[in-house]
């Protein structure tokens, strides 16, 4: 569900035609609907009314500061990687207490940094990390809320550079060597042990894969409470798909399919969710520049490239690709979609049934909202789209186009003698 839809023919975010607003901000840019963002952030949250918990956005989905601004408002924490994610959530009025710091390789800055804030625990990923997490404790005479990430050795289904929650991935501790975890967590004065956490995957459409994962982690709760351990939260992470083609999603049965292993645990129940907020909020909108025709192929070329959305050429991933304007008369063609880059991975579709578009018309990359922008890069040089959020009939750049100036920023003109020393 979103609000990217068509009137006369037009293609509409929310009331604003994307027509103008590329007129005015120029293209490729990437154009966020806020009501889609409120309405899946709500629709997610409400899955788990009646349930104790909290709704923490995975920020590395899409990170811009007013869009965080907009969840903070809404009462959402925040799942962050990173101190650059923690400072553009402090940056954006999160509330630190609902923030959870996850990632295999947190530093001693980041742990600081974290500590300092006062967020309200770390996924712990290793032995070594709990340590780490304890002896910066000590240092600021505090004691850090941390959570065990549990590796609960399943197949989610997906893509696997997105997957997570198989053993052999270098994500969270083996769930055979949970108790001498929590053993150790619990002998370090400085470390509080809260809660038990996992993440198994991204763009998971079964819900399958979610129930297992929360079977297992009730599991091992129950035998942390069998110790006497009191922990407080339970985190199953993100992952749930969106559709970005056919695939369909029920929101319905994956919250079923989580609660249902935790009722009667009296935990407070965390989410991370990322795609299924973001992904279907926002679009990449592109201008053609060519059609080029081989011998066996049929190219349009576009302006947006894959440094401003990667997840084609990583993931093979589908986007649906809409004309801005709609051409009653334009023939159904077979086609790929390209852009600029020298690279032959430098692609958005291939080999995709699509109304024939001009030269100069405007093309929108559905399904962009999540991992498309936080992804991008100035590959070839080229500088970084804007993002645009639109809210009812009103729209902000809150990221301006980047410049030739942002591109070399920080770099030196070192004058080097062309023949050596
Ligand atoms: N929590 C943790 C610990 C994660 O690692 C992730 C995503 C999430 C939550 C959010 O997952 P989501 O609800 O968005 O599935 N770049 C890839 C996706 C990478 C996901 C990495 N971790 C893509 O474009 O498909």
């Amino acid at each position: 569900m979103h609000y990217f839809d068509y009137r006369d023919g037009e293609l509409f975010v929310e009331d604003v035609s994307l027509n103008r607003l590329a007129a005015e901000v120029g293209v490729p840019a990437y154009v966020y609907s806020a009501r889609t963002l409120r309405r899946h952030f709500t629709v997610f949250d409400q899955a788990f009314a009646g349930t104790d918990h909290l709704v923490c956005f995975a920020v590395k989905a899409l990170s811009n500061l007013s869009v965080l601004r907009l969840f903070a408002a809404m009462g959402s924490g925040f799942d962050i990687v990173s101190r650059g994610e923690l400072m553009r959530c402090l940056r954006a009025g999160a509330d630190p207490r609902k923030i959870v710091f996850s990632g295999v390789g947190k530093t001693a800055d980041e742990i600081t940094a974290a500590l300092k804030a006062g967020i309200l625990m770390f996924n712990v990923e290793s032995g070594p990390e709990l340590y780490q997490i304890a002896e910066i404790a000590r240092g600021l005479k505090m004691r850090a809320p941390v959570s065990l990430r549990v590796n609960p050795d399943l197949d989610p289904g997906t893509h696997p550079h997105i997957s997570t929650g198989h053993r052999t991935s270098k994500f969270g501790v083996p769930l055979s060597q949970l108790a001498a975890y929590y053993t150790r967590a619990r002998d370090l004065k400085e470390l509080e042990l809260v809660g038990l956490s996992t993440h198994i995957g991204s763009q998971i459409t079964e819900p399958g894969p979610f129930r297992e994962a929360g079977q297992k982690l009730a599991e091992a709760v129950r035998a942390i409470l069998a110790q006497g351990v009191q922990l407080k939260y339970l985190d199953l992470g993100g992952g749930v798909g969106v559709p970005y083609q056919d695939e369909s999603v029920e929101l319905g049965d994956y919250a079923a399919a989580i609660l249902g292993p935790l009722r009667g645990l009296n935990l407070t129940f965390i989410a991370e969710p990322g795609r299924v907020i973001a992904g279907n909020a926002g679009v990449l909108v592109t201008r053609v520049l060519y059609v080029k025709e081989t011998d066996v192929k049929r190219f349009i070329v576009i302006d947006g490239a894959m440094n401003d959305l990667i997840r084609p050429a990583l993931y093979d991933a589908y986007h649906a690709i809409w004309p801005v304007t709609k051409r009653p008369d334009a023939a159904l063609a077979l086609a790929d979609v390209v852009g600029p880059v020298c690279e032959s991975g430098d692609f958005f579709a291939r080999d995709r049934m699509l109304p024939l578009p001009r030269p100069a018309d405007l093309l929108a990359v559905m399904g962009a909202g999540a991992y498309g922008f936080v992804m991008s890069s100035n590959y070839n040089s080229r500088t970084r789209p804007p993002e645009v959020l639109v809210d009812g009939s009103h729209w902000h750049i809150v990221r301006e186009r980047e410049t030739f100036d942002d591109l070399i920023r920080g770099e030196k003109l070192v004058e080097l003698k062309p023949n050596g020393q």
